[in-house]
C-alpha cells in the first residue's frame, strides 16, 4: 500500500500557518477533540489549543455598550497536552530558542496519529532529537495518550519534564468573539492522585457540566522504568509534575502520558472525577499497547469509509478526500450513537460558530447514509429530542407544528446570535439569519432520505414519522393564502443565500417568496402525506390521536401541496424570491478589482455604507439548491403538481444565471454547484470539485479553518465522488446507478450499504462491476443501472457496460 495517500506531512515550522494546521490535525474520536497544538504550546497569538468535549456547552452574557447578548458557546476544555522538558542551564523548551537542524509534523490517517519530530541545536551545542506521538482514542473514549521521546546527541546531563493538566483555558479561539464573555470553568479540584497521577475537575458556570482529566505520566530510560525526582507544583486551575531525570549520550528517554477524560453527562458513570481517577490508574501500561488497540480501531472505521481512486495524473486528491472523511469520523463515530450530540457545523475542532449545528447535515448525511447509516440515526435523534423545544417556538411564532431553530446547540432553543460584528467596518451588526426556516425543510428531507438509503421501519415508527408530521404541519401553516392570486405563499423568511436579509426599502427583515423554501415546503407536505401511508396501522392511529390530527388538516396539506406559489423571471426562470429580478446588476468586475477577495461581499459592502440586498448576488446556492436535491424528475413532478411547467432546456440557463451571480461565500456553495454541473459541464464541475478540494487545507475562505474545519464542505466533497459521479440515488424502494466519471477519474471503488445490503462498487469510464458482499441470510437486491433493473445476488459479481 502506498502510504502517501494516507499522510499529511509539513516540512517546517511556519507560526503564520499553525492555527491552521492546528485544526487541520486535531484529533478526535466524536466524544471529543483536541487541537494539533504543540504539547509546549499555549494560546499565544500563533498556537491555540483547544479540547472540545461533543456537545460541551454553556451559556454567558456580555454586555456591548449597554445592549446584553447572550451567547451558547462549545467550551474550550482543560488542557491536557502540556508535555515538555528543560535541558539543565536551559528554560523551558522552546522551538524558536533553538535551532532546528530538522522539523516534520506527519497526520497519519490511517492511524489516527499525529507525530513530531525535531532535531535541534541549543545555545550551548547540545543537539537533541525529540520525537512525540499523540493520539485520542478511537476505541476507548475516554482515553487519550502523548508520548515524548528524547535523545540526546552529543550530550548527557539532567532533563526536567513537566506533564500538567490546565484549567485556566478560556474561550479566545475567534478573534471576532474576542468582545463576548469567555471564562466558561470553575474548577472544583485540581490535586495529584498518586506519583503519577494528576487529577483536574473544572464545572461550566452556567450549564454546571461536570469534566474531570486524569493524567499519568510514566518516564522510562531505555525502555525500562527511569529513575527520577518528582516535584507537584500547583495554581487555580492548574496542576503539574515535574520529573528529573540523568541521561548519558544516545539513551532513550521516552515519557508517556494517558489522559482519561469524563464528564457528568456519560452513562455507565458514578462521578466523572472518580471515573477519571480509576481509569488512569487502569488503563494499559504501556504506550505501544494503545497506539495499536487505537491504530485497530481506525482500520475498523476505513473499511467502511474509504474510498479508493485512480486518476489520470495522479495528484494530492485522494489523500484529501481521506483527510475529509478522517476529519468527519473524528466528528461523528460509532461513540455518537450512545450520545445525544448533532453534527457542528465545523467539527469540534474550533470555537468558530460555537459549535452549532445548522442545516449543514444536509450535506453530510448522504455520505453516512451509504456508510455508517447507524451515524445519521443518532444524529437524527438529536433533533427528535428537541422536538418539544421546536413546538414551543413554533408556537410562539404563532404556528402549530414544530419550528427548529437556525443554530442549535444544548437544549434545542434558537441559539443564532442576535448581533454579530463586521471584522472590516468594527462594527456590530443585527442577526437575522435565524430567518432561515428552511432548515425545517432540510430536516424533513434528512429523515426522508435515511429512512429510503435504510428503510428503518423502527425509526420512522418511533421518531421519523412524527417530526415529519409536525414539520409538515408548520409549513401548512407558514403558506398564507393570497386570494388575489389563488395562491399560497410564505412571506418573511430568508433562503440559503444569507446576502438577501431582506427588502432594501422595507423595514421588517425577510424575503417573501423564496423560492427554495416553498418548493421545499411542498416537498415536505407531500412526504408528511405519504408517511401516514407507511405506518402501520396502530401507529397512524396513536400519531393522529396524539398530534390531534384530522381529515381536514390533512386535506390542507394536499391543497397547499398543489397551490403555493413560486415566482419566476419574465422569461420563465425560478427567481430567487420576489422581487429579485428588479434588483441591480452587480458590477463583479470592478469589485475584483478593488478587493483581492470578495467572498464576503455582505462585510465589504456593510462595511461601505451599502447593502448586498439591494443587488442580484449571492453568498451560496439558493435556487440551484433545488437542483442538487431533487432529481430532475422529482422537480417536474413538483412543478407540475403545482401546475407550473419548466421547459428542461431551463435548468441549464437557470444554473448559468445563478452561478455567474454567486461569490461563494460559504464553503458549502462550491459543493451545490459542483454537483449541479456534474452532468452539465464535467470539467467545470471538477474545477469546483477541486475548489471545495482546497476550502480547508488551503484555506480559501482567509482565516476560517483555523478556527474549525468547515465540515459540510468536507463531507460534501466526499459525496461528489460518491454520488454525483457515480449517479447513485436511493428513492423508490431502488438503489440506481447512472455513472458519469469526470475525466480525470480512471477508476473509483468503495463499498456501499443500502438497506441490509453491503455492495461493492467498481466503477471505471466503460464498466460498472458490482458485487454482493452481504450474508445469504438476505435475498438478492434489485438495481437500476442507467434505468435498466438488474438483479445481484449475494457473493456474485455484475458488470455492466457503460456505454457513452
Ligand atoms: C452558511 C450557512 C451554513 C453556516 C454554517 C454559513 O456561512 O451561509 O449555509 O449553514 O455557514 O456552516
Amino acid at each position: 500500500m502506498n502510504p502517501e495517500p494516507w499522510l499529511f506531512t509539513y516540512e517546517d515550522f511556519a507560526p503564520e500557518r499553525e492555527g491552521l494546521r492546528e485544526a487541520l490535525c486535531t484529533l478526535g474520536n466524536g466524544y471529543f477533540a483536541t487541537r494539533g497544538a504543540a504539547p509546549e504550546s499555549h494560546a499565544d497569538g500563533t498556537h491555540y489549543p483547544g479540547t472540545y468535549l461533543a456537545g460541551g456547552y454553556n451559556r454567558l452574557t456580555t454586555d456591548l455598550s449597554g445592549q446584553v447578548v447572550e451567547n451558547e458557546d462549545l467550551v474550550n476544555m482543560p488542557n491536557w497536552l502540556p508535555l515538555t522538558f528543560r535541558l539543565e542551564g536551559e528554560d523551558w523548551f522552546d522551538l524558536r530558542a533553538v535551532t532546528p537542524l530538522e522539523y516534520r509534523q506527519v497526520l497519519d490517517l490511517a492511524r489516527g496519529l499525529l507525530l513530531r519530530t525535531v532535531r535541534f541545536v541549543d545555545a550551548r551545542g547540545r543537539r537533541t532529537r525529540l520525537e512525540q506521538r499523540r493520539f485520542v482514542h478511537m476505541r476507548d473514549k475516554h482515553l487519550a495518550g502523548q508520548e515524548m521521546v528524547l535523545v540526546p546527541e552529543n550530550w548527557s546531563g539532567q532533563v526536567r519534564v513537566r506533564s500538567a493538566l490546565d484549567g485556566r483555558v478560556i474561550n479566545a479561539g475567534v478573534p471576532r468573539y474576542q468582545r463576548l464573555q469567555g471564562r466558561h470553568l470553575r474548577t472544583l479540584v485540581a490535586e495529584e492522585v498518586d506519583a503519577q497521577t494528576l487529577l483536574l475537575e473544572v464545572e461550566t458556570v452556567q450549564s454546571r457540566l461536570t469534566v474531570a482529566e486524569a493524567a499519568r505520566t510514566r518516564l522510562f530510560v531505555e525502555g525500562a522504568p527511569a529513575e527520577h525526582s518528582r516535584e507537584l507544583l500547583k495554581e487555580e486551575g492548574y496542576v503539574a509534575h515535574e520529573f528529573t531525570v540523568s541521561l548519558t549520550e544516545g539513551q532513550r528517554l521516552a515519557v508517556e502520558k494517558v489522559v482519561t477524560l469524563y464528564s457528568s453527562r456519560d452513562h455507565a458513570v458514578s462521578e466523572a472525577a472518580m471515573e477519571a481517577r480509576h481509569a488512569a490508574r487502569t488503563a494499559p501500561e504501556r504506550f505501544e499497547d494503545l497506539v495499536s488497540t487505537h491504530a485497530q480501531a481506525w482500520t475498523h472505521l476505513w473499511r467502511r469509509a474509504d474510498l479508493t481512486l485512480e486518476l489520470a495524473e495522479p495528484n494530492g486528491t485522494h489523500r484529501v478526500l481521506r483527510l475529509h472523511i478522517f476529519h468527519l469520523l473524528q466528528t461523528v463515530s460509532p461513540h455518537s450513537i450512545d450520545q445525544d450530540v448533532g453534527v457542528p457545523a465545523r467539527g469540534w475542532h474550533g470555537e468558530a460558530y460555537r459549535g452549532h449545528i445548522f442545516w449543514d447535515e444536509l450535506f453530510i448525511f448522504p455520505f453516512l447514509n451509504l456508510r455508517l447509516p447507524a451515524l445519521t440515526r443518532a444524529i437524527l435523534r438529536y433533533r427528535h429530542r428537541r422536538l418539544p423545544q421546536a413546538r414551543q417556538a413554533a408556537r410562539e411564532a404563532g404556528h402549530p407544528g414544530a419550528m427548529f431553530p437556525w443554530q442549535s446547540g444544548s437544549n434545542g432553543r434558537e441559539e443564532s446570535q442576535s448581533l454579530h460584528l463586521n471584522p472590516r467596518s468594527g462594527r456590530w451588526v443585527a442577526d437575522v439569519t435565524s430567518l432561515q426556516r428552511h432548515i425545517n425543510a432540510a430536516i424533513a428531507y434528512n429523515i426522508w432520505q435515511y429512512y429510503q438509503a435504510t428503510a428503518d421501519s423502527e425509526f420512522l415508527y418511533f421518531h421519523g414519522a412524527e417530526m415529519l408530521l409536525e414539520l409538515s404541519r408548520f409549513w401548512a401553516s407558514m403558506a398564507q393564502w393570497n386570494p388575489a392570486l389563488k395562491r399560497y405563499e410564505i412571506k418573511g423568511v430568508m433562503g440559503p443565500d444569507e446576502y438577501h436579509t431582506g427588502y432594501p426599502d422595507r423595514a421588517e427583515p425577510g424575503l417573501d417568496n423564496n423560492t427554495y423554501t416553498n418548493l421545499m415546503a411542498v416537498w415536505v407536505l407531500c412526504k408528511g402525506l405519504k408517511v401516514l401511508r407507511l405506518l402501520p396501522a396502530e401507529r397512524l392511529q396513536e400519531l393522529r390521536e396524539t398530534l390531534r390530527l384530522e381529515d381536514s388538516e390533512l386535506a390542507h396539506w394536499d391543497e397547499v401541496s398543489r397551490r403555493m406559489r413560486l415566482v419566476f423571471h419574465a422569461d420563465g426562470m425560478l427567481s430567487q424570491f420576489e422581487g429579485y429580478e428588479q434588483l441591480q446588476e452587480f458590477d463583479w468586475e470592478g469589485y475584483r478589482a478593488r478587493y483581492k477577495d470578495i467572498h464576503r461581499l455582505d462585510r465589504i459592502l456593510e462595511a461601505e455604507g451599502d447593502t448586498p440586498n439591494r443587488y442580484k448576488l449571492s453568498k451560496q446556492a439558493d435556487v440551484l439548491m433545488l437542483f442538487y436535491l431533487l432529481s430532475a424528475e422529482e422537480l417536474r413532478e413538483l412543478l407540475e403538481r403545482l401546475g407550473y411547467r419548466m421547459e428542461p432546456e431551463m435548468i441549464g440557463r437557470t444554473v448559468e444565471y445563478y452561478l455567474q451571480r454567486t461569490s461563494h461565500g460559504s464553503t458549502l456553495s462550491g459543493v451545490v454547484h459542483a454537483w449541479v454541473l456534474a452532468r452539465r459541464d464535467r470539467a467545470a464541475s471538477w474545477r469546483l470539485f477541486s475548489e471545495v478540494l482546497h476550502s480547508d487545507i488551503s484555506d480559501v475562505q482567509g482565516g476560517t479553518t483555523q478556527e474549525g474545519i468547515h465540515l459540510g464542505a468536507m463531507a460534501g466533497s466526499v459525496d461528489l465522488i460518491q454520488r454525483a459521479y457515480t449517479g447513485i440515488e436511493v428513492r423508490g424502494g431502488m438503489l440506481h446507478f447512472n455513472p458519469y466519471l469526470p475525466e480525470e477519474l480512471r477508476r473509483l471503488r468503495f463499498s456501499l450499504r443500502y438497506h441490509k445490503h453491503l455492495v461493492d462498487v467498481d466503477i471505471t469510464p466503460d464498466t460498472l462491476r458490482l458485487t454482493g458482499l452481504w450474508s445469504d441470510q438476505e435475498p438478492a437486491l434489485d438495481v437500476c443501472v442507467r434505468g435498466k433493473c438488474l438483479r445481484l445476488p449475494p457473493h456474485e459479481t455484475r458488470t455492466i457496460p457503460l456505454g457513452p
